[in-house]
């Protein structure tokens, strides 16, 4: 299977830029904030389009019970592949930039690592789903597990109700893409405010693809 797209996009086309991270490293904040300053369509994996919103209320419902961990990973492939041909596609196609808070990483990183999925599996169903179209830019926030699960909510989701080993795991899976493809993919140390986390997303987004302020 052919590579998927690196950048630089073709002409007339937008910017692909997802985030990754663990639970609670202040990526749907930061995606925003970054979406905002560059006038970008803000989406979301799972539950990007309708059918995403159904799939997501299985995959993190707790009352989902003993789903297996391959179905867990088609349903995220499904989801994404909907939400490239809705959404992601059509978007950057049009010209537009778009900002997605989670993409295929966190597939490899918590279907592969956490789960126990291989990886270049779980990596090859991604590009198969979403024919073509990949990221040119992932953002890592990066944050250790400990201080992140200080951040989570009083209702915990079916991912984040998981082990700390598995999230050590997902950590470590994030950071094994992020080594093996430093030219698509950048680390941001996600310890500081708000406002300073931004402000590095933007300064390595504007960098990295060229995208003046
Ligand atoms: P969400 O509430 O969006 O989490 P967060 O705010 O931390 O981003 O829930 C998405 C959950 O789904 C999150 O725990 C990670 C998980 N997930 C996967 O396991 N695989 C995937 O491919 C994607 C996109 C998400």
């Amino acid at each position: 299977m052919a590579e998927p797209r690196s950048r630089p996009p073709s002409a007339g086309r937008g910017c692909f830029i997802a985030f990754e991270g663990g639970e609670g490293c202040g990526k749907s904040t930061q995606a925003k904030r970054l979406a905002d300053h560059l006038g970008a369509v803000l989406t979301r994996e799972p539950g990007g389009t309708q059918v995403g919103v159904a799939l997501r209320a299985i995959l993190l419902d707790r009352s989902t019970t003993g789903l297996s961990d391959r179905a867990e990973a088609l349903l995220m492939a499904a989801d994404r592949a909907q939400h490239v041909h809705e959404v992601v596609g059509p978007a950057l196609a049009a010209g537009r930039h778009v900002v997605t808070d989670r993409f295929a990483g966190s597939s490899v990183a918590y279907q592969g690592f956490g789960r126990g999925l291989d990886p270049a599996e779980v990596r090859r169903v991604s590009e198969w789903a979403c024919d073509g179209v990949w990221p040119d830019l992932v953002v890592l926030l990066d944050l250790d597990p400990a201080v992140a699960a200080g951040r989570i909510g009083p209702a915990p989701d079916r991912f984040e109700d998981e082990s700390a080993a598995f999230h050590d795991r997902v950590a470590a899976g994030f950071r094994a893409q992020a080594d093996a493809e430093p030219d698509r993919w950048t680390v941001v140390d996600a310890s500081g405010s708000v406002a300073q986390v931004a402000d590095a997303v933007r300064a390595v987004v504007e960098e990295r693809l060229q995208l003046g302020s």
